[in-house]
C-alpha cells in the first residue's frame, strides 16, 4: 500500500510543476511530517532562550510538542513534552522555569533536566514486583534522537540517523555566521517574545514565498506606494534619516520587478536557498558611524568590511526556518496541519552593539512582520488565497516554470541565471528535495 503511495507522489512532482494535492491532501501532511519534519533538523529555539538552569521553552518538531530546557550541567536538552507514566504534558506553559527538577501535575513523577526519572511517590512499595524498576529507560521522559547547537542556535532531529547538523546545513549555515559576525561580540542573544502567526494555508506556501523575489514588489506594492509619499514628505522637511522607516516600507514598491531580477538565487541540496543582494539599509549616519567604529576596534578595517559587505538578504533552511541575517530575524515554520501553519517570527540583539542599532532593526522587524503591518497581512491574504484556490477543481497543477531550464548548475548546485533573480529555481530545488524525502525508505 506504501509502495503504491510512492509511485503516486513521484508522479505529482515534475522538474517545473507539481499537483494541487500536496497542498491540500492531509494523507499527504500526515507523510511530510513523519518522512521530513519529524526526520531532519529542526530549529528548536536559541540557546539565550533558556539561559538559567531549569529555564525551559516548548516549541512543536513536526507533530511532536517538545521542550527545550537548560540543565544544572549547563547544557541545552531537548525533551518530548509527555511523561512516561500516563502521558500528561510535562510542561503545559509555553515557558517557565522548572527549577531543579521536572514535576508531572498528575501523579508527581519528577524527572531530571535530561529526563532522567528522578522519583515516583512511593515507588519501592508501588512497583516492587511489577516489570518496573528505577532503572527502566521506560520511565524516563523521552530525548529527542538527536541535538546539536551552532552559534547558538539550536537544532534537533527526532531520526537517530542521517547527516549530522553541519552537513545537512551546508552553506546555509552561512545565515548564522552573517547573523553573528555582525555582533562586536560576535554572538547574538533572542529578544525573548516573538510575533506568533497561523496562516489559514499549507506550510510548504510559506516557504515558497520566502524567496519568492517577484512578489515583493507586485504583493505589497500598494503599501510601498503609501509608505513612499509619506517618505518624501518627511525628506522635504527634515533630515533624510528621519524618514528612515518608511524607506525601509517604500523599498517594496520602488524595488520594482526588474531590479530583483539583478538579485540572485543559489540553491543547495536539500532545499536550502540563499537569496544574494541587500536592501540597503545602511545609511551613513551618525548610529551607523558609531557601530562601524566599535567594529572596526573589535575586528580591524578589514574583517569589518568582510563582515558588513556579506551580500545576503535571504536564506532559505529547508523545511522550517527562513532567516535574514543582516536584519537579525528569523521565521521559523511548525506546520499544525494540512492547511494550518504557524509561524514564529524571532528577532535577535547583535551583542556589543548600541542600542539605537538594535532599535532600527527592531522597527524592521515590526514594520514587516507585525501582525498590525500590512506587509504580513499582504502575504497572509495570499497565503490563505492560494489554498482556497488549490483546493478547487479549477486546476490540478501548481507552475514553477520561470525561467526553467536556464539554471546554472555546477556539482550540486543550482544558480539562477544571470538577470533571473525572479525565477523560480527556489521552488523547484524545494520541491527536488521533497521528492527525495519523501521517497526515502
Ligand atoms: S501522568 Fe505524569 S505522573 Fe502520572
Ligand atoms: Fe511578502
Amino acid at each position: 500500500m506504501l509502495k503504491e503511495r510512492n509511485a503516486d507522489l513521484s508522479r505529482m512532482v515534475e522538474p517545473d510543476r507539481v499537483r494541487k494535492e500536496l497542498y491540500t491532501d492531509a494523507e499527504i501532511f500526515e507523510q511530510e511530517m513523519a518522512r521530513i519534519h519529524e526526520t531532519v533538523w529542526i530549529y528548536v529555539g536559541h540557546e539565550s532562550q533558556v539561559p538559567k538552569s531549569g529555564d525551559y521553552y516548548t516549541a512543536q518538531i513536526g507533530r511532536q510538542p517538545m521542550i527545550l530546557v537548560r540543565g544544572s550541567d549547563g547544557r541545552v536538552n531537548v525533551l518530548y513534552n509527555r511523561c512516561p507514566h500516563r502521558g500528561n504534558m510535562i510542561c503545559g506553559d509555553m515557558k517557565g522555569n522548572t527549577g531543579e527538577q521536572f514535576r508531572c501535575s498528575y501523579h508527581a513523577w519528577t524527572f531530571h533536566h535530561d529526563g532522567k526519572l528522578k522519583n515516583i511517590p512511593m515507588m519501592e512499595s508501588g512497583y516492587a514486583g511489577t516489570r518496573l524498576h528505577r532503572n527502566s529507560p521506560e520511565l524516563c521522559v523521552k530525548r529527542a534522537a538527536r541535538v546539536e547547537s551552532y552559534r547558538g542556535f539550536v537544532f534537533a532531529s527526532l531520526a537517530k540517523d542521517g547527516p549530522d547538523l553541519k552537513t545537512f546545513l551546508g552553506q546555509s549555515i552561512v545565515a548564522f555566521d552573517d547573523m553573528c559576525d555582525r555582533a562586536p561580540e560576535g554572538e547574538v542573544e533572542i529578544v525573548p517574545n516573538c510575533f506568533r502567526v497561523i496562516q489559514h494555508s499549507n506550510w510548504k506556501l510559506f516557504m515558497e514565498n520566502q524567496i519568492d523575489a517577484l512578489h515583493p514588489s507586485v504583493t505589497h506594492q500598494s503599501t510601498g506606494r503609501a509608505a513612499h509619499e509619506v517618505e518624501k514628505q518627511i525628506a522635504k522637511k527634515a533630515k533624510a534619516g528621519e524618514a528612515l522607516s518608511y524607506h525601509m516600507l517604500s523599498a517594496f514598491a520602488t524595488v520594482t520587478i526588474d531590479k530583483w531580477d539583478n538579485f540572485q538565487t543559489i540553491n543547495y541540496p536539500y532545499g536550502h536557498c540563499v537569496l544574494t543582494g541587500y536592501m540597503g539599509l545602511r545609511p551613513q549616519d551618525p548610529d551607523t558611524k558609531a557601530y562601524d567604529r566599535i567594529m572596526i576596534r573589535k575586528y580591524g578595517q578589514k574583517r569589518f568590511e568582510e563582515i558588513v559587505g556579506v551580500n545576503i538578504h535571504h536564506v532559505l533552511v529547508y523545511p522550517g526556518l527562513s532567516v535574514q541575517s543582516p536584519l537579525q530575524q528569523l521565521r521559523a515554520v511548525r506546520p499544525l496541519g494540512v492547511g494550518r501553519t504557524l509561524t514564529e517570527i524571532w528577532h535577535f540583539r547583535l551583542k556589543g552593539a548600541p542600542e539605537a542599532i538594535y532599535r532600527r532593526s527592531l522597527a524592521y522587524y515590526n514594520l514587516v512582520n507585525s501582525p498590525a503591518t500590512l506587509i504580513n497581512a499582504d502575504d497572509l491574504e495570499n497565503f490563505w488565497k492560494c489554498h482556497q484556490g488549490l483546493s478547487t477543481d479549477g486546476g490540478d497543477w501548481v507552475s514553477f516554470a520561470r525561467h526553467h531550464g536556464r539554471d546554472i548548475e555546477e556539482k550540486g548546485v543550482v544558480s539562477s541565471g544571470p538577470n533571473m533573480g525572479t525565477s523560480e529555481a527556489p521552488m523547484r530545488n524545494q520541491m527536488k528535495a521533497w521528492a527525495q524525502y519523501m521517497a526515502a525508505r
